[in-house]
């Protein structure tokens, strides 16, 4: 069997499309923080037979037969995310980050109840509790944010002072701990401490930073939080999907709201790929890669701060770092995208703290090192790439420029190959143009 080739006589559309994204992936510089490339163990997990598999219900307790073989995969896939971030329970099948926050609400919340995270203009997530999220809709929701850029002391990092007075103040019944765009490290400790004085609980959402706490860069909330949810596919550099752990009391509120509270059957391809990505995760070469994507989100940092650019915050102890664009040079975030998008740079606008445009136009940009790390660039690549960018987004922007950076782009994404062997096989085929109009 040679790989793809039904798929190119079945679907070529789709399997021109396919070819056309692993290529892009190849040929643009990754900078969303979000994303990664996974291993070709993890890909060849997620393209096989247990995707046909229904498999309602948990490990020996199925409401299907023949679940034999997806349990082993299902029962490693816990075994190895218990062992990797050293937690007592593990639910290994939220279809998504957004699915396992929901679960995890559903688990310890009524609706009415109130909530505490981190405001969505401040780095926080839709999740939890955007206006036009669920999680909005069905809980009270009350937010802490970031100090001012002006702050004499830790400037747009989180105002503990203001969690401590929001939590005394209304009480919530959880308070929600994680970030989407938040450069700095998190004190989970105080977070916990400040649940305890008001009796509440206390969850963090680490999708962001779970390969960095894998690898013990950064704090573990395990042993402070009530349940830590996450998705796989960030810094983890696993398949797109959702994690719960949790304390083993918490156990059976936990597998229920997953299942049957928000879930109905479980994707197994995707369990058996999670379990691939945990058991990466426990050698030793992710240790390295984690100290190297922080490394190179350090030397990113400052190569755009020498461009004259500001980083907020000043820096950035994690995987990513947001850049204000708007207060260095003038541009929105969104012209600043759309720059960075037509020399083969692909990140994100992203608003900043206190931010006066609305998300999408936005006054930043959010970079993050995960996936070009992954491609083996270390910090000389990652100076030039902050000389791209400084390249692309200061001045004019003429013609002779834009051909320039695309060049610098077209010589690093040739210098660090992805995905060779898979575009060797995955060679577009002839179809009429109309074929491929919506
Ligand atoms: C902190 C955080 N939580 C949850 C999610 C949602 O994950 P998903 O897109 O898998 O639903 C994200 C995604 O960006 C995130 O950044």
């Amino acid at each position: 069997m040679q790989w793809f080739s039904h798929l190119r006589d079945v679907d070529p559309e789709i399997y021109n499309a396919i070819c056309a994204e692993t290529q892009r992936q190849h040929a643009k510089l990754e900078l969303i923080a979000s994303e990664n490339f996974v291993d070709y163990s993890v890909l060849e997990a997620l393209g096989q037979p247990m995707q046909n598999k229904y498999a309602e219900g948990y490990p020996r307790k199925r409401y299907y037969g023949g679940c034999e073989f997806v349990d082993i995969a299902e029962s490693l896939a816990i075994k190895r995310a218990k062992q990797l971030f050293g937690a007592e329970h593990a639910n290994v099948q939220p279809h998504s980050g957004a699915q396992a926050n929901a679960s995890a609400y559903m688990a310890f919340l009524q609706p009415g109840d109130t909530i505490m995270g981190m405001e969505l203009a401040h780095g926080g997530h839709l999740t939890h509790g955007h206006p036009l999220n669920l999680s909005g809709k069905l809980y009270n929701v009350v937010a802490y944010g970031v100090r001012p850029a002006d702050a004499p002391e830790g400037p747009e990092q989180i105002d503990y002072e203001q969690v401590r007075q929001v939590a005394r103040e209304h009480k919530p019944k959880l308070i929600v701990v994680g970030a989407s765009a938040y450069p700095r490290l998190l004190d989970f400790a105080f977070f916990r401490e400040t649940a305890d004085e008001i009796g509440a609980l206390l969850m963090v959402d680490m999708a962001h930073i779970a390969g960095l706490v894998a690898a013990g860069l950064h704090p573990s909330p395990v042993p402070y939080a009530d349940v830590v949810t996450t998705t796989v596919h960030k810094t983890l550099r696993g398949p797109r999907s959702g994690l719960i752990l949790c304390r083993k009391d918490h156990a059976k509120a936990i597998d229920s709201a997953v299942f049957p509270g928000q879930q109905g059957g479980p994707l197994e391809h995707v369990i058996a790929a999670k379990a691939v990505c945990f058991k990466l995760a426990m050698e030793d070469e992710f240790q390295g890669y984690q100290r190297q994507i922080v490394k190179n989100a350090q030397t990113l940092a400052l190569a755009l701060q020498e461009e004259g650019l500001r980083i907020v915050s000043g820096g950035t102890d994690n995987h990513l770092m947001l850049v204000d664009v708007k207060g260095s040079l003038g541009l929105t975030g969104k012209a600043a995208e759309e720059r960075l998008d037509s020399v083969d740079i692909t990140c994100n606008k992203n608003t900043i703290p206190y931010d006066t445009e609305k998300p999408f136009i936005a006054s930043g940009l959010r970079f993050g090192t995960p996936a070009l790390t992954t491609r083996g660039f270390k910090e000389p690549e990652f100076k030039r790439v902050g000389a791209l960018i400084g390249a692309a987004l200061k001045g004019e922007f003429s013609e002779e420029q834009q051909l320039k950076v695309r060049a610098g782009v077209a010589a690093l994404a040739a210098e660090f190959p992805l995905y060779s062997e898979l575009r060797e096989v995955l060679q577009p085929v002839e179809i009429a143009a109309a074929e491929v109009a919506p």
